[in-house]
């Protein structure tokens, strides 16, 4: 009986990850998410993710953010698959340099370009993806 019941908490456990960070992309989507991201991405956050340069405060506008990186070395971990997907759909709210991306991504290419982006990321850094980030490291 105690077997069951660890058997049982061992395959719940396992449906929490997939359900928190979704199927790992096949790399057919994450050669697809990359030509995206190349396409409309990389001008601000970088090739590879690594961010955007920042630009001095002087001669900033107030207000300006400067892309932040999106491989693991930023907090694009911190969010789940969802979360992204939604950022990358419905850009963000505190600043209007990153767009919604809506009528120009499908959710399919949003989708593929997360897969792209973590790909970028260590084995290590996807099993601590979203809410988990709190107590995983
Ligand atoms: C014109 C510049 C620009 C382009 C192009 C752009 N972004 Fe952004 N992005 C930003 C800025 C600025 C932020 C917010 C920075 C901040 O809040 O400090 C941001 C934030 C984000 C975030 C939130 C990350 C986090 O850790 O909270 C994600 C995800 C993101 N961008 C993905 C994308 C993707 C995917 C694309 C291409 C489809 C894209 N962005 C294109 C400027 C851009």
């Amino acid at each position: 009986m105690t077997r069951l019941i660890v058997m049982l908490l061992f395959l719940l456990q396992g449906y929490a990850v997939v359900a928190a960070t979704g199927q790992p992309a096949t790399p057919d989507e994450i050669s697809k998410g990359r030509t995206l991201y190349e396409r409309f991405c990389l001008s601000c956050h970088g090739e590879n993710g690594v961010g955007e340069s920042p630009i001095p405060k002087y001669i900033r506008a107030p207000g300006y953010l400067t892309a932040m990186p999106l491989n693991e070395t930023s907090h694009a971990w911190h969010h789940s698959d969802e979360q992204l997907v939604d950022t990358i759909l419905n850009g963000l709210q505190r600043t209007k340099r990153m767009p919604s991306w809506k009528g120009v991504l499908s959710e399919a290419e949003a989708r593929s370009v997360v897969g792209y982006i973590k790909s970028l990321w260590s084995s290590r850094i996807i099993a601590c993806q979203g809410p988990r980030h709190m107590s995983c490291m």
